[in-house]
Order: C-alpha cells, then structure tokens, then sequence
C-alpha cells in the first residue's frame, strides 16, 4: 500500500486529487479527523475533489444532502469548499478546468446514485475523470463494497490518507502485538459482527466484557473468556444497563488491563436513566493511563466526547463497523483496493 506521506516530495502543482472521505456522523467528528489530509492536498495540488455519503437514501433525499457539510468542512479548513449539487460529469470537470488554483469541490451524497452501493464500474469510471489520482482517507467506510471505495481506486495511482494510516497502525498494533492483558469491552447492537471479533482476538484476550443490549443475545453462546453481567438495571423486564455490581467488576478488570479496546455502548444510553454503566466504563478507560486504549463505534465516541474523555483515550477509530470487521479479521474491500492492481 501507498501513503499519502509518499507523495511528499513530489510535485502535484498541475495534478487533481480525488479524495474520498466518510462523514456519516451527525456531527462532525470523522470529518475533523481528516483536516490534516485536505490540507496537504490542498497546499500541493492544483484541486482537490471530496467524495463522501450520508445516510442510506433511495435516490435523492433532500435532508441526506452534503450541501451543509460542505460549509462544514470550509469552517474547519479556512477555505471555501466549493460544493457541486450534481452528477453531470462533464460539466463537473469543466467546474474544475476553469476553478482557480487551490480550489477544494465536494461533490453531492454519493449514495443519491445507485452505482455507488452497487459497486458500478461505469460510475467508477466516471469517477476516475475527476481527477489523476486517488486518496482514502475514510477507514470508516473501507468494509463497503461501493464505487468509490473499491473500483474507483484500482482506476488510478492510489494512496491511504494520514487518518487512514494512523488506523492501520494503531489497530494492528492491538491485533498483532497487544500488551498483555488485553481487555475488550463490547457493547451496542452488532452482535454477529462482535462475535467475529471474539472468534478472533480469542488466544490473545484476556477477556471480553460483555454489556448491553449484545447481551441477552450472545448469553445464550459460548465465548471464551467472556465476562458476563452479573447484575443489570431494566425496565418492565428488558435489560437496559448494567448494574452497580457489574460496573465494578468491569472497572477493575479494565483497571488492570495494559491494552483496552472498546466498541459499543453498554447500555442503552439513548436514555439518562441507564448511562451510569457506559460512563462507568468509559471512566475507567480514561482512568487507565498505563495501557493502550482505542475506542470506535459511532455512538461510543460520540458519548465519551460528551464527558469529555475523549483526550484521554489513545485512539479514537472513526470505524465503526469497518473496525469490527478488521478486528474480526476480514479483509476490508476498500483496503484490499488500495493495494491491489498495476500502479
Ligand atoms: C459508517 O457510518 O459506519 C459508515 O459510513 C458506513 O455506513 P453504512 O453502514 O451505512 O454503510
């Protein structure tokens, strides 16, 4: 694989990048995380060209738009981000031949058009007269076999973007050669992708503390090493929180783990009533400053920036099921793309 950091000394003066980005999060947390690779590009080539998405819409719906991302993101860059409402290719690469030098376009929510979840080498094609190469800097929509993320890039020289490599290396770190204990915390909703996980992080774990709604579903399957509840809070019957008892016990656990990795809420904290076991965990994690921890999952992060403990967690992954996948082992479409292929 090819990195952004590779094209330092290169001169991109005449050159487009195509950069595809991921900012599927109400705020704009993932957006933030790739400032660093938007203003290389800018800084180094003549234009620079966003992809990204919202939501999942069946074709065009008005409140899934990137228009308001785009003032979004011009915030964050200090520079007006030129935004494009439409697919006609044409006209767009026109937009870019007659825009002075410097100048960053963000193109409408990839997904209005169905070739992007279906993968279209036609729309890839299109894509690709954007620009001369390609950039990913959305790790968080890597596990997507979509048009912009898998044939886009085998159409162009191809690099991963500085939010993408810092996710490499800080995920293979904790898959490869963890400090020991390792210790994962996993909550939330995806249940099978979490078992994967399990399945393979199972010889190097010292254990997995299982929480939240995941919980009445996996109780009922073997996971080595897992470390169940022991207590709940719940409403008319249905769990929805840890209890007091098992807040303890997963905060000792975490306490003495040298590296943490934490995906999914613990309970439902939609509600004020049942946060208490997330924020207990999230206290601990933070609390631990002798091991390395990483936290992914959309809702996960966004709930720690709200205590405001998010500083003191070593890695925030912006994936949250392209996380789950590459911890469970899979080979992410999107990363398999950049590598692959003739450049
Ligand atoms: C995410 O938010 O996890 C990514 O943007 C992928 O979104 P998706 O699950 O709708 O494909």
């Amino acid at each position: 694989m090819k990195y952004l950091k590779d094209l330092a000394r290169r001169n991109l003066k005449e050159k487009t990048a195509i950069l595809r980005l991921d900012f599927n999060t109400e705020d704009n947390w993932r957006m933030a995380a790739s400032v660093p690779t938007v203003h290389f590009l800018m800084k180094k080539c003549r234009s620079v060209v966003i992809l990204s998405h919202q939501g999942r819409p069946a074709g065009f719906e008005a409140p899934l738009s990137l228009r308001k991302k785009a003032l979004s993101l011009g915030k964050l860059i200090k520079k007006t981000v030129i935004f494009v409402p439409h697919f006609r290719f044409k006209d767009i690469r026109g937009l870019i031949d007659a825009s002075p030098a410097g100048s960053v376009f963000l193109l409408e929510n990839l997904r209005f058009l169905k070739g992007e979840s279906e993968n279209s080498a036609g729309l890839a094609k299109q894509l690709a007269t954007l620009g001369d190469f390609y950039v990913n800097d959305a790790f968080a929509v890597s596990h997507r076999t979509a048009a912009s993320v898998v044939s886009l890039p085998k159409l162009l020289p191809r690099y991963a973007g500085f939010e993408l490599e810092a996710e490499l290396k800080s995920l293979n770190r904790v898959m490869k050669n963890p400090r020991r204990p390792l210790v994962l915390i996993l909550g939330g909703l995806k249940i099978e992708d979490k078992l994967d996980l399990a399945r393979n992080l199972e010889k190097r774990a010292s254990a997995f503390l299982i929480g939240g709604a995941l919980t009445l579903g996996v109780l009922k399957r073997n996971i080595r090493k897992a470390i169940w509840p022991i207590d709940f809070r719940r409403e008319n019957g249905v769990i929805k929180d840890i209890g007091e008892m098992t807040e303890k016990l997963f905060s000792g656990k975490i306490k003495s783990a040298k590296t943490v990795i934490w995906n999914g809420p613990v309970g439902d904290i939609g509600r004020k009533e049942f946060r208490s076991g997330t924020q207990a965990v999230a206290r601990a994690i933070a609390r631990n400053s002798a091991a390395f921890t990483i936290v992914g999952g959309g809702e996960t992060v966004m709930f720690l920036k709200k205590l405001k403990l998010d500083k003191k967690i070593d890695f925030i992954s912006t994936g949250g099921g392209a996380m789950l996948d590459f911890l469970a082992g899979k080979k992410l479409p999107g990363l398999a793309a950049l590598e692959s292929g003739k450049f």
